[in-house]
Order: structure tokens, then sequence, then C-alpha cells
């Protein structure tokens, strides 16, 4: 007799692995298909840990550079040793890889090995490697089958991940380029432009738009460019890219202005394509299990992360809404306690998203253009981090953060922190989001000094009152 799982998981990245893992622990008999050698799908293989890996060393790298000597401390000019670098990547994401076959052991799941098509309600047949075909049955079948490269729709991109390169080559590069064209001014082109631009390659961005990081706050995006720029990349903005191909040596991108008027092409050692992701659904077998997708290939989800057919769900990059590790991982757990009998629930309003450049970005809720949009009145209150006692100890003044309420109730609305740390302080702002708390509520809760945690208290008092330390 074969088990009948409780719940089987097509896809181990940071939503599935997730999912599988509340599951177990809450007593479901659960199994995971993962068709890449390793767990922990693109955020742990081929994105957020990498990357964050090559993003520390390159900071520590540029700090070295150019703020050791003002801090007084006098070493030879450091430089990097792009090998050893590559391997303290490998290693971390070798570590992650281990500690996720830990925790799957732990909590006895089961592991398919091979390629997932769901045959029907309750059915989902794995075919490995080898071409052999097996099939895992289980009462809740959960999608999480993630997102891969979306390219630039209407262009032709041949990624040979050397020359032409995604997020995915752009990890690996064997030296250090002397030049590279970055099309996407998004997350992924920022942070990966950053890495390569520390070490010494000059960095070219061409976006679309008339800004770079277009969902986030213009007031942040701005000062951000600004010191990017200062860093040495250059931007092409409301630049629409309509051809990337091989030049003789590298590779070359054709971009005209978004609004019309004349091409012009620039050439690089290499090329990074970042504009977007698109949702994994090939060879998942929909169509004939007659589960509905949208008009951009996203697995359709009700408010409950039920498809359309009964016992099988959807969470992730596979479906709507930002495309982020932790959305993923929220609905994981959602979906798990929902198959428990428990009443799993996303907050979709409260959840951050981080750029971890130099300094970082972060934000939370909603931007003040979304706020003017919908027609919200709101109390904006903005702290300097120049104005930070503790910035000011670190060298690391650049940035503010921005505190957006309701005008009526005080609410917090949205909180957008440009600086260093950015990405840890922003949770003191989910939290209270969470709790529906209010700009007074932030600034009356005491900070500990000298933090640039002090920044967010400041800005919060500035949105309902007046700051003190400015
Ligand atoms: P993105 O959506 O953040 O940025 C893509 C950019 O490409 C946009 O600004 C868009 O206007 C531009 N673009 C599109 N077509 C273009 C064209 N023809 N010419 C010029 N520019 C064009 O996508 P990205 O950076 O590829 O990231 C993919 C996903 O991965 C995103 O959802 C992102 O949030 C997520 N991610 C998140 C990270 C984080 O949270 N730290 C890190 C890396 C990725």
């Amino acid at each position: 007799m074969p088990t009948t799982y409780d719940i089987v998981v097509i896809g181990t990245g940071p939503g599935g692995y997730v999912c599988a893992i509340k599951a177990a622990q809450l007593g479901l008999k659960t199994a995971v298909v993962e068709k890449r050698p390793n767990h922990g799908g693109t955020c742990v293989n081929v994105g957020c840990i990498p990357s964050k890996a090559l993003l520390h060393a390159t900071e520590m790298l540029a700090e070295a550079q150019h703020s050791f000597a003002d801090l007084g401390i006098d070493v030879d000019q450091p430089k990097a040793d792009l090998k050893k670098m590559l391997a303290h990547k490998d290693k971390t994401v070798e570590q992650n890889v281990k500690g996720l076959d830990f925790l799957f052991k732990k909590n006895k799941i089961d592991v398919f090995r091979g390629t997932g098509r769901i045959a029907g309600a309750g059915k989902v047949v794995v075919a490995g490697e080898d071409g052999k075909e097996e099939t895992v049955e289980a009462k809740n079948i959960v999608i999480a089958t993630g997102s891969d490269v979306a390219g630039i729709p209407g262009v032709d991109v041949k990624f040979d991940e050397k020359a032409i390169v995604s997020s995915t080559g752009a990890l690996e590069f064997s030296k250090v380029p002397e030049k590279m064209i970055v099309v996407g001014g998004g997350v992924i082109g920022l942070e990966l432009g950053s890495v390569w631009a520390r070490l010494g390659t000059e960095v070219t961005v061409v976006e679309y738009l008339d800004t770079i990081l277009g969902s986030m706050d213009g007031e942040v995006a701005k000062q951000f460019q600004r010191l990017l720029g200062k860093q040495g990349m250059t931007f092409h903005l409301g630049a629409k890219v309509t051809d990337v191909s091989k030049a003789r040596k590298g590779a070359k991108v054709t971009f005209e202005p978004a609004k019309g008027g004349e091409a012009e092409t620039i050439q690089a050692d290499v090329v990074l394509v970042a504009t977007g992701r698109r949702p994994v659904t090939e060879g998942l077998g929909l169509d004939e299990a007659g589960v509905e997708t949208d008009e951009r290939g996203r697995v359709k989800t009700d408010e409950h992360l039920r498809t359309n057919i009964p016992g099988i769900f959807a969470i992730g990059d596979v479906i709507a809404g930002p495309m982020l590790a932790h959305k993923a991982e929220e609905e994981g757990v959602a979906v798990a306690e929902m198959i428990a009998g428990q009443a799993g629930h996303v907050n979709y309003g409260v959840i951050p998203s981080v750029v971890y450049t130099s300094p970082e970005v972060a934000s939370i809720g909603r931007t003040e253009e979304e706020l003017k949009e919908a027609g919200i009145e709101y109390s904006a209150g903005k702290f300097p981090f120049t104005a930070n006692g503790r910035a000011r100890s670190m060298l690391h003044t650049d940035g503010f953060v921005k505190v957006l309420a309701d005008k009526a109730s005080d609410r917090i609305l949205g909180v957008h922190i440009l600086g260093f740390g950015a990405g840890e302080m922003i949770h003191e702002a989910a939290v209270l989001m969470e709790f529906g708390g209010s700009s007074e509520d932030l600034a009356r809760t005491c900070h500990a000094h000298p933090t640039m945690s002090e920044a967010v208290k400041e800005a919060a008092l500035a949105a309902f009152s007046k700051p003190i330390h400015s």
C-alpha cells in the first residue's frame, strides 16, 4: 500500500521548504518534490544568499579602501582576492543547503528527486533524471515552483552566462570585468552592479523608467541614485532597451529614449539583464489538471492561497504579489496551518522590502506617491543620518528615515529608510504596523543611545510633533 501524504510540496525554495517544515511540525505527513540537486531554490542557490556573501565581502573591501584611513586605521592598499571571495560565497551556499537537508531529516519530511507534474487532484508524478517516473499520492498539493529570469519582452536575449548574463552568471565571473552594462535598474541590477562596481568594474545602468527602483519611495530612489553615482555608477534613465547581442569583444546593448527618439548602442565586456522574473509553471501539468493561471502566467489563488481545484494550493513567486523570499515563507506557513485546520493568514500590507546595497534601502507599507494617488491625507516625518551621533561616529551619515502616518488617526502607513543598516531597522516599523501602531507610539518608545535606530524614532517624532535633534 503506497503512502498517502497529507501534503506534498512541489519546489523547495523558501516558500516550499518553509511550508513543508511547518506542515511536519503540525503533525502532517509531508513530502517534497525538488528537481535541483540542492534544496533552497533560487534564493539559497543562486539568489539572496550567494549575492549577500559577495555584497558583504565587497562592502568590507570598500570600507577598507575608503573609510579606514579616516577612522585612523593604516593598512596597505587592500585588494580583492576574487577566487577566495567566490569560495566564501560557495561555502555560504553549501552551509545553507546542508542546513536544509538537516531540517528535512529532523522533521521526517520525505524527499522525491525529480520534476513534479500534477496528474489530477491528489496525484503528483515525479520524473527523475534517469527518466523513471513515480507517483506520489497526497491529500493536498502545494505548488511552490518559484520564478525564473524573464528576459526582455520583445527582445530575443541569448543568455550564455558569460558575456550576456542573468543574475546567475553575474555571481560567477572568474575575473573582474572592465566594463559592465546592467539592463534594468531594479533590485538585482543595483545589488549585483554594486558588487562589481566595488571590485573596480565600470558599471552603466540602462533603465526604462525615469527612476531606479521604480516601486520605492521617489525621494529615497533619487537620493539613492545620487549616492550610487558617487560610487561610480552611470545611469541612462527613460531608456528602452531594444537589443542585446554578442559583440566581437563582450556584448552590446541598444536602447532608445522611452518617449521616442534616436537609438544608441553601447558596448561592454559583460551585460547583465535584470528586467524581472516570470513564474515557473512549465511541465507542471496545470492545463491537464485544470488549474487556472492569470494573464501573466501566474497560478491564480484566492485569499486562502487555494487554486480553483480543491486540494491544490500555490504560494510564492508562482502566484501574484511581490517576488520576495519572505513573502513566500509567510504564505508557506499560512498554507500549512490552513491544511492543518488552523487559521493561516498573511498580512500583505506589512511586507518589508530591502535592497542590500551600500547604503541599504528598506521600505514597508505605502510610499508618498501611493498615498497621494489614493487621495489619503498623511503627515510625513523625516530625519537625516547626518544628525545622528552613532552614524557620525561610524562615518555612515548618508541617507534618512521617512515615516508616513495617517493625518487623522496617526496610524503609520509607511516607513522608508535609506542608510547603513536600513534592512535591520525596518523591522521595528514592521512590528509596530502589525499592531496598527501610530507615529506617536514609535516616537514615545525608548530607543537606546547612541544607535542608528534613534533616527527612526526621530522621524516618527517629526511626523506627529517635532524632532529633538534637527
Ligand atoms: P525588478 O522588477 O526589480 O526590476 C526590473 C527593472 O527593469 C525595472 O526597473 C524595469 O523598469 C526595467 N526594465 C524592464 N524592461 C526594460 C527594458 N526593455 N529596458 C530597460 N529597462 C527595463 O526586477 P529584478 O531586479 O530583475 O528582480 C526580479 C525580482 O527578484 C524582483 O521581484 C525583486 O524584488 C526580486 N529580488 C529581490 C531582492 C531583494 O529583495 N533584495 C534581490 C533580488 C531580486
